[in-house]
């Protein structure tokens, strides 16, 4: 894993920013994995600049949202959907047929996941997928407990990841219970995963999922298992990271090796 720390959160959506555009640059049919939450959107807003003010283009990728709540309309304005139309996908020239949503309604969740999946492979998988990590340290709506190698299905959320959501709600009890998933399994798939994490309410977390063993109980620390993952944090929530003075050190001596080769 590689960790990088940059002081503030504007920063580290930056260094965000820019491996998504260098992707695009480099594959401009890129397959990405998105995710919402509060912490992608400054990467989101650059994203957005990027296109508007130089010309990043979206024509040619194709997208994969991670989760949705079951039960809610693309037009809620909780919806996962609504998140990702107002950040990005009504901001840059992603045509709509591009965008691939794990959508469900209870009747038909199966079939659907099992859609899902096999769409992400015949699109070639993802090349990139962006990811926030849950206080309880969930990737996607994969809670504590799920499998490892779990695929895209029904998760019923934690209480605690109800009451975490529960802000961008009027009132707890219109938190959906349930959400549609990509699982761990489908996630560690991804050929890069950029792992997105801020402030100090994440710091324990983020240093369990880097620094602690790889349990079910923590899904974010089953990334240790994949072989190209960047964990992007800010100062606040890398406080509590044991080896954080080497993560910053590797930084230092890779730009060294690039000043000195450039
Ligand atoms: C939700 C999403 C996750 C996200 C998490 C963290 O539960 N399903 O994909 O990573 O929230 O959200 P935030 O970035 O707001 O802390």
């Amino acid at each position: 894993m590689e960790v990088i720390i940059r002081e503030t959160y504007d920063e580290m959506s930056q260094v965000a920013a820019r491996m998504i555009s260098d992707q695009l640059l480099r594959k401009p049919n890129s397959v990405l994995g998105l995710a919402t939450g509060s912490t992608p959107i400054a990467v989101y807003r650059e994203l957005v600049r990027l296109h508007r003010e130089e010309g990043l283009d979206f024509s040619q990728i194709k997208t994969f949202n991670l989760d949705e709540y079951l039960g809610l309309a693309p037009t809620h304005p909780q919806s996962y959907r609504y998140f990702m139309n107002n950040h990005l996908f009504d901001h840059v020239n992603i045509p709509r047929g591009n965008i691939r949503f794990p959508y469900g309604h209870a009747h038909a969740v199966e079939t659907f996941c099992e859609w899902y999946e096999a769409e992400i492979e015949r699109c070639g998988g993802i090349d990139i997928q962006l990811l926030g990590v849950g206080t309880d340290g969930h990737i996607a709506f994969n809670e504590p407990g799920s499998s490892l190698g779990s695929r895209t299905r029904l998760k019923t959320l934690t209480e605690q990841t109800v009451r975490d959501n529960a802000r961008f709600f009027d009132d707890i009890d219109q938190v959906p219970r349930f959400a549609i998933t990509m699982g761990v399994g489908t996630i560690l798939e991804s050929k890069k995963i950029c792992v997105l994490a801020s402030g100090m309410g994440k710091a324990d977390i983020v240093a369990q999922a880097i620094e602690g063993p790889v349990t079910a109980s923590v899904t974010a620390s089953a990334l240790q298992l994949h072989r190209d993952v960047v964990v992007i944090v800010d100062a606040d929530a890398a406080c509590k990271l044991a080896r954080a003075d080497y993560y910053r050190w590797v930084h230092d001596q890779k730009s060294r090796l690039h000043q000195r080769d450039g």
